[in-house]
């Protein structure tokens, strides 16, 4: 169930994924890359390498997102010298979306970025996820520590193995006595067939339903958010 509501996120807004212009600064589209992963799905990246003595950054954005979310970071790093790694995710952009629910697994997923590590011979560099992002910067953590030194985790704080244990409908029951409404109820929606097109008819009401203006933070301490 999990896996089909993750999948249909990534479906619903893989049409928005059409084509994004070849320069857009800061990045320089020579750098721009595509890597057929182990298991055949082609990443598509932007790789700057590290000046000498500079470590190299890697950002996983989240959803609704794409590389292009980290504009002002690699702007920043860049001038400064820092390598950057930084992919469209699986069913994003430029990088595959595939079909199958079970090939988004996070455990998958974080294989296809030490993929594109070992293929920039980045054997050490400093992780950074951005919401969904944190989740696969989280296990990469697990799973490949020796692989990073630090790791940032933005808007989403590390997301411990057993976050999404409990099944999404106790979930959304337990953030509604917490919260006072349904935490993930919106994944019934995106799991609807047809909901990409209405989001594509909706962008403008849609992005602003994800980015409001009046969001109201309550500590929700059951999954440590505060
Ligand atoms: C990626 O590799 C797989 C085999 O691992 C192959 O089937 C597939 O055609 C390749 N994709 C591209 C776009 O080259
Ligand atoms: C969630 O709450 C609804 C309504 O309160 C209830 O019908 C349903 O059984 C609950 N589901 C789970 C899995 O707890």
């Amino acid at each position: 169930m999990l896996l089909k509501v993750f999948a249909a996120l990534s479906f619903a807004l893989a049409s928005l994924a059409t084509s994004l212009p070849a320069d857009l600064p800061p990045f320089k589209s020579s750098l721009f890359k595509d890597l057929n992963v182990t298991r055949g799905l082609v990443y598509h990246y932007y790789a700057s390498p590290a000046n000498a003595g500079k470590p190299t950054l890697v950002f996983l954005h989240g959803f609704p997102s794409t590389f292009y979310d980290w504009r002002h970071q690699v702007s920043f790093f860049q001038d400064k010298g820092y390598g950057l790694i930084v992919p469209d995710m699986l069913g994003y952009v430029g990088t595959a979306k595939p079909l199958d629910p079970e090939a988004y697994a996070s455990s998958l997923i974080s294989k296809d970025i030490i993929d594109i590590l070992d293929a920039e011979g980045v054997q050490q560099s400093i992780l950074i996820g951005h919401d969904w992002g944190a989740k696969i910067a989280s296990r990469l953590a697990n799973y490949f520590p020796q692989y990073f030194s630090s790791y940032a985790f933005l808007a989403v704080g590390y997301v411990a193995p057993d976050t999404f244990a409990l099944p999404y409908q106790e979930q959304n029951n337990a953030s509604r006595a917490v919260l006072g409404y349904e935490d993930f109820g919106y994944w019934d929606f995106f799991s609807t067939e047809g909901a990409d097109q209405i989001i594509l008819d909706n962008l403008d009401s849609f992005f602003d339903i994800f980015v409001p203006k009046d969001t109201v933070q309550r500590p929700c301490t059951s999954w440590g958010i505060e």
